[in-house]
């Protein structure tokens, strides 16, 4: 059943360039167990971190458009590249859907490091927005923030190689100039390196704080459905989980399983 949009039964969507926004997707799950989730992998077009943002803008506008067409009540661009480069076009161009974006978490990272240096991980394209110097100049006056761009990260979490050599040895070369400089908080400022926690706390000891924004994107989307009177009217039922890709609908299947993300059934799209 296909929903008009704003309809407090229709689904919340989520969309990424692949399997990233599913470290939000497992956020919005816990908080929101009753809400319909439609998520969107746009892996035919991934990675989206080294795409120039006018490319990021036109396929997050067609990701929005199919999620608008399968009734989705609020959009979660659960992707950091394109948050940077897309939100704002997006939030012009249909300007009657909530949309919630990703902000690297600068913020909690500024307020929590003892020496005064931050680390901030993401791909190029975040990297070069406007939206992180953004908010590096809001709330990280007079803190040092050593940044590095991902080249390969996502690609290796899109492969499921979370903790491979390979994987590893990539971590190991970005974070090494943040440790070096004296960074005591990591910013994951790319929704796939969410998985990799394991791999990069391994590398950075127990003293380090690593953070990402998937919980405090989760909170947001409960605010902003509490407030637009969108949230689904029966609060005991639990909602469905599917999932859509603009690529092969048996490999996202097995990334599913493999990342331990809600089941669901997947089908493919064409944009
Ligand atoms: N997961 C995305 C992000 O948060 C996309 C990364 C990519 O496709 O390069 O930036």
């Amino acid at each position: 059943m296909t929903l008009s949009p704003g309809h407090t039964h229709g689904p919340i969507g989520l969309f990424d360039s692949g399997v990233g926004g599913g470290t939000v997707l497992r956020h919005i799950r816990r908080l929101l167990p009753s809400e319909d989730v439609i998520y969107l992998a746009d892996q035919a077009h991934c990675p989206y971190g080294n795409r120039p943002p006018h490319d990021v803008r036109r396929l997050s506008k067609a990701n929005t458009r199919w999620l608008i067409s399968q009734g989705a009540k609020a959009i979660v661009v659960a992707c950091n590249t394109a948050s940077a480069v897309a939100l704002r076009a997006l939030r012009a161009q249909f300007p009657h859907v909530p949309f919630v974006g990703m902000v690297p978490p600068v913020k909690p990272a500024a307020q929590c490091t003892r020496t005064g240096v931050v680390g901030v991980l993401a791909t190029p394209t975040t990297l070069n927005g406007d939206l992180l110097q953004e908010v590096i100049r809001q709330w990280a006056q007079g803190v040092t923030v050593v940044s590095r761009e991902d080249h390969g990260l996502v690609e290796l979490v899109e492969a499921g190689h979370l903790e491979t050599p390979e994987t590893e040895s990539l971590l190991a070369h970005s974070l090494a100039p943040m440790l070096a400089e004296g960074a005591d908080a990591i910013v994951l400022g790319c929704t796939h390196y969410a998985y990799l926690r394991p791999a990069i706390r391994r590398l950075v000891g127990p003293d380090v704080t690593i953070l990402d924004a998937g919980e405090a994107v989760a909170q947001q989307v409960a605010r902003v459905l509490r407030a637009r009177q969108l949230c689904h009217p029966d609060r005991v039922r639990t909602g469905r989980v599917r999932y859509a890709t603009t690529a092969n609908p048996a490999q996202l299947a097995r990334q599913v399983t493999h990342l331990g993300l809600p089941p669901g059934p997947v089908v493919a799209v064409e944009l």
